[in-house]
């Protein structure tokens, strides 16, 4: 008897032993890319290999600028969600692909629209900034969005007098008040990444390190923002490596910075900050889902694809929109 012939199911059909190895996986990504008419932006946090070969790497607020600007029909997003959920908010049209769909964040996770809204309500008067790390849900019960490179100015664009509430980083938040001395409502949400950061551990190896600078991300605790030499956005970290004298760097964000970094500045030495417990935490576990295999997959099956409610993206694009403005 013949055993009629199924269709390969998705799991074999994504065995990796039949992906492209090596160059030819490079090679069939930009062969996608053109096929689809695709443009690959990916952020400083994932793996050199897709950095090498993205049309654009940048900080949250330069990948949502470049996302509102592209003309590309395909937009594959190497990032985590709520990155390619505003490429998707600010292109409705387009489609937005993602290499997983689990690439989360934990500011966005513990912060639950519902939870959010009754915050919101509790707090009658305040306007509410939120930090792009949310989901479409909380961008939609937001004025204005805000990335941890202009959340200063972007806070600032409020009259003094006006009562702000900021979600969800509770460091970064902490920050912008200390920045502009003024108070604000905070979620009390944080980055599992930057909360392993201590100030016990820099003061160690600055110990080690006397002529080092020590540069921080803004979602570091106060206590370790208080010993940097330099705070900033990713793109803000990059730019201070590149254009400063020092020679030795210590660098409290998650290491994928380090690889344009390094190419930045081949002379100096880059000391990635080390994680409280001895761990790996300073390799955020969200970002590093993507990996080259799966980009490949997302642009060879058009899937994982963000999709969203028309009439929440509505309300999601408006506080993104007025960042871009006050951008
Ligand atoms: P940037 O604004 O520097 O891109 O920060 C994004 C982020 O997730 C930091 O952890
Ligand atoms: Fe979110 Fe932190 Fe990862 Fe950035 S590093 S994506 S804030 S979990």
């Amino acid at each position: 008897m013949s055993v009629p012939l199924m269709p390969a199911t998705d799991a074999q059909r994504r065995h990796p032993n039949e992906l492209p190895q090596g160059e030819a996986l490079i090679r069939e990504i930009a062969r996608l890319r053109k096929e689809l008419d695709a443009v690959v932006l990916a952020h400083y946090y994932q793996d050199g290999e897709i950095q090498d070969l993205a049309d654009f790497v940048g900080d949250s607020l330069q990948l949502s600028q470049a996302a509102a600007k592209t003309s590309a029909k395909v937009i594959v997003f190497a990032g985590v969600h709520f990155m390619a959920e505003t490429a998707k908010i600010l292109n409705p049209d387009k489609q937005v692909l993602i290499p997983d769909l689990d690439a989360g964040c934990s500011l966005a996770d513990r912060c639950p629209p519902e939870a959010f809204a009754r915050w919101v309500a509790a707090h009658p008067g305040h306007k509410v900034i939120s930090y792009i790390n949310c989901s479409a849900g909380v961008k939609a019960l937001s004025d204005v969005i805000c990335t941890s490179s202009n959340a200063v100015q972007i806070c600032n664009s409020f009259p003094k007098d006006q009562p702000l509430i900021f979600a969800p980083d509770r460091h970064l938040g902490a920050w912008v008040e200390k920045q502009l001395g003024r108070k604000m409502v905070l979620w009390p949400g944080f980055c599992v990444v930057h909360e392993q950061f201590t100030a016990r551990q820099l003061l160690r190896l600055k110990a080690q390190h006397p002529q080092a600078e020590i540069i921080a991300h803004p979602e570091c605790e106060a206590s370790v923002l208080d010993l940097a030499d330099y705070i900033g956005s990713t793109r803000g970290l990059l730019d201070h490596v590149k254009a400063s004298a020092a020679k030795t760097f210590i660098v409290a964000t998650e290491v994928g910075i380090l690889h344009l970094m390094a190419k930045a500045r081949p002379d100096a030495e880059l000391i990635p900050a080390p994680p409280s417990s001895g761990c790996n935490c300073s390799i955020c576990p969200y970002m590093r889902l993507n990996s080259l295999e799966k980009l490949y997959l997302c642009m060879r099956d058009r899937t994982p694809e963000i999709t969203l409610d028309e009439e929440l993206r509505l309300r999601a694009l408006k506080p993104v929109q007025r960042m871009l403005e006050l951008s």
